[in-house]
């Protein structure tokens, strides 16, 4: 059932002052935002609704429940000091959803409607964007094959509609392990793409990982099993004894955001050499010196352990780096506007 939005009058009570340990958790808050397509009439002007209590109603045979006929987007509102509302990079979110959606044959949201979408959301719930010491809000833009089809072919109907939620840090441990016989993507498969089954596939290995002791898997290529693509939800990095920052080259892994930031500030903030190029496993487990994971919701957390075949190998001297840090600290300070952003990145929405 969905309920259009109306901004109570005067304004609800402010939202809870967050305990320390606002966890990567759903909830429920006060509006989403929802636009329905269909073959003949295209995107519907989207709209606000109420979030409480919201459930959608889809046939049984709706092509996102068999056929996996969905992808979705992940970008956070930050509260700055100064009390605005922004988000980094939302154009870019924009665009890799219509790159995905692409890949799948999916209609896509142009880049403007995601932009109301996502600003619409961030806006209406405004008192759930915790202060920055406590957390962000955790925006999830999601395009779905709602019509009902039968045999393997683009559904005549999607929703895409955009909920967010307060959140705290995600995963954060750093210890990964490799694990022999499973990859995350094929060469010219959907690894790129941020797809709905990509994550599905993921869900085995990743608890195989949490019960050995690690936070996650790191993925190698599908081709060699030998090259370092990505975690199930993290882009990688390693920093090497001559200083050099790298990252695994585009391909079959997602084109994570966060990761374009990083080598961004690594190269014209620090002016340090960072490259995008196949990485081995082997290469960083002789080579590293610092290691760490990117994302949205990772933000960046160190690597001090890489598990391959049975042995737990420490990255460097086995603790969080001192250049991971200060890329860590550079993001954070430009997303909060605390260091000046020279490539405007981010944008204020409140
Ligand atoms: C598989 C995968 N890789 C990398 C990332 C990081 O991408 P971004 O920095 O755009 O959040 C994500 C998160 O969205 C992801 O799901």
């Amino acid at each position: 059932m969905l309920k259009p939005f109306e901004p109570t009058l005067p304004l609800p009570p402010q939202a809870p002052n967050w305990d320390e340990n606002l966890r990567f958790a759903y909830s429920e808050v006060d509006a989403f935002w929802l636009t329905r397509w269909t073959s003949e009439a295209g995107w519907e002007p989207g709209r606000l609704y109420e979030h409480r209590g919201a459930t959608l109603e889809l046939s049984p045979a709706a092509a996102v429940l068999y056929y996996g006929e969905g992808v979705f987007e992940g970008l956070k509102a930050y509260r700055t000091r100064k009390g605005n509302i922004v988000l980094f990079r939302p154009q870019d979110n924009a665009r890799r959803l219509r790159a995905s959606a692409a890949r799948l044959a999916l209609p896509a949201p142009s880049v403007d409607m995601f932009l109301e979408a996502v600003t619409a959301v961030a806006r209406a719930n405004a008192r759930w964007v915790p202060a920055p010491e406590k957390g962000s809000f955790y925006l999830r833009p999601v395009l779905i094959g709602s019509g009902a089809i039968l045999g393997v072919a683009p559904a005549p109907e999607f929703l895409f509609y955009v909920f967010g939620c307060p959140v705290g840090l995600y995963m954060g441990g750093d210890r990964l392990i490799v694990l022999s016989s499973v990859h995350r993507a094929a060469p010219y498969g959907t690894g790129a793409a941020k797809a709905a089954g990509n994550y599905a596939g993921c869900l085995r290995p990743q608890k195989i990982a949490k019960e050995m002791g690690y936070v996650d898997v790191l993925y190698l290529d599908a081709r060699e099993d030998r090259y370092i693509e990505e975690l199930s939800g993290a882009n990688f990095f390693a920093i090497l004894y001559d200083g050099t920052v790298v990252t695994p080259a585009l391909g079959s892994i997602l084109p994570g955001i966060t990761r374009d930031s990083i080598l961004t500030i690594a190269r014209e903030v620090f002016g340090w050499i960072a490259v995008e190029r196949p990485l081995s496993l082997e290469e960083v487990l002789s080579d590293a010196v610092e290691a760490f994971y990117v994302g949205t919701a990772a933000v960046l957390s160190p690597v001090t352990v890489i598990n391959h075949k049975g042995k737990d190998y420490p990255i460097g001297d086995g603790h969080p780096g001192p250049r991971s840090q200060m890329l860590r600290q550079a993001l954070v300070e430009i997303q909060l506007q605390e260091r000046p952003d020279l490539w405007g990145w981010v944008v204020e929405v409140a």
